[in-house]
């Protein structure tokens, strides 16, 4: 890593800061915002902070293998990059910085379909990186059926369909957005004209016309039929449609309330995470994104099923303060950090951490007001509550 790394930022919250005084104030707004209320997005990261480390002592920990596979490919620790819009606004070079910064760590990088760059540009970037595509729901199959095609072409290895954004932004807005940058969509817009600059009402209505909001489970089949690519629907939150998924074969489920940015006051991801795992039972694989900004968060999902953690703004901090290698220093960030919560907690490699690494504290709450019977105790009761 060059010199130009932020020098002082050992942690995702002072990278958050550092970048925060570089971005300028239409960025900053656009990538930190915390959606409607920001009630989620504060749960999102309070939430961990509520589960304890009930760590295991005494086994050897002095070489550590924080290692996983994800949909059959190898990255070196479970954090990889969830799909975000408009990267150009943090960064000039855009998605093609963020995969590589994702690639020289080893790990996985979600392309959003909002992005600068055409999908083929940023898998040729980072050619040793492991690519998904965040592919939107079109009114016309025709269009969804080239870009499946574009996508296996170009090497990525499965399809993320956001289930949690029934009604593009785009749909909603009734004044025009000027952009600080020009942003193309390249994998939005295909050989059409474009019906003006991005952010115009002119090219909202545009999207309007070629979008398809409410998309349904017949949809999901439909593009799960027609790609060779595993399918991965991105922002179930409840364990019945997680089910359903598993039921049509989708290959991941991936937890998420898209960072709080679409329903506000929906739960935190780390809380309904374990009724997911139990209702996905083993049949595909469970990732999670939300509010993880530190090793032992990372540690925590893992506990609680997750096999891998997707991270949205922080990847985007570190690509506004230094391009790809800020992508790589966040990563770094969080490898260590994972990587020094395991041996605190027992762990060699990640098939040691366990769900009995991690207490809700309502469980000790619980242990205080009733004994060991079940029984209130009643001498606390009134002494406390
Ligand atoms: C600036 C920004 C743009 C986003 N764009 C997309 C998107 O295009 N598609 C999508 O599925 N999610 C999008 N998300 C949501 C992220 O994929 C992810 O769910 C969320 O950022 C995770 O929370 P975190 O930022 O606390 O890590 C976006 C999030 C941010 C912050």
């Amino acid at each position: 890593m060059s010199e130009n790394v932020h020098p002082k930022a050992t942690s995702v919250a002072e990278l958050e800061i550092a970048a925060g005084e570089k971005l300028s104030a239409f960025a900053r707004e656009y990538i930190s915002h915390p959606g409607e209320g920001g009630q989620t997005y504060r749960d999102n990261c309070q939430a961990f902070k509520r589960y304890r480390l009930l760590p295991r002592n005494l086994r050897d920990v002095n070489i550590r293998d924080t290692s996983v596979t994800v949909l059959g490919a190898k990255l070196h620790f479970p954090v990889a990059i969830a799909p975000t819009a408009a990267h150009k606004f943090a960064h000039g070079d855009a998605e093609l910085a963020t995969a590589k910064g994702a690639a020289a760590m080893n790990t996985l990088m979600v392309l959003s379909s909002w992005s600068h760059h055409p999908l083929e540009q940023v898998a040729e970037a980072a050619p040793r990186g492991v690519h998904w595509f965040y592919m939107l729901f079109y009114r016309d199959r025709g269009r969804m059926k080239r870009l499946l095609e574009r996508a296996e072409r170009a090497g990525y290895a499965a399809i993320v369909l956001t289930v949690d954004s029934p009604i593009g932004p785009f749909s909603l807005r009734r004044k025009p957005v000027v952009f600080p940058e020009q942003i193309r969509l390249p994998n939005v817009w295909l050989d059409d004209v474009v019906p003006g600059p991005a952010g115009s009402l002119e090219h909202d209505w545009g999207l309007t016309r070629i979008v398809k909001n409410g998309a349904t489970w017949e949809d999901v089949t439909w593009i799960k039929n027609n790609t060779r690519l595993p399918v991965v629907l991105k922002g179930i939150l409840s364990a019945g449609d997680a089910r359903i998924a598993v039921d049509l074969g989708v290959a991941g489920i991936y937890v998420s309330n898209h960072g709080g940015r679409e329903q506000d006051g929906v739960p935190a991801t780390i809380d309904v995470l374990p009724d997911i795992v139990r209702a996905v039972g083993g049949e595909a694989e469970v990732y999670l994104d939300g509010g993880v900004r530190t090793g032992t968060d990372v540690l925590k999902a893992l506990a609680l099923g997750a096999r891998c953690v997707f991270i949205g703004r922080p990847a985007l901090w570190g690509l506004a303060l230094n391009g790809a290698e800020g992508v790589q220093q966040v990563l770094q960030v969080l490898k260590d950090e994972l990587s020094l919560a395991m041996a605190r907690a027992g762990c060699a490699k990640i098939s040691d951490i366990e769900p009995s690494l991690v207490v809700h504290e309502s469980y000790y709450l619980y242990r205080q007001l009733f004994n060991h019977s079940g029984k209130v105790n009643n001498k606390i009761l009134k002494s406390k509550y």
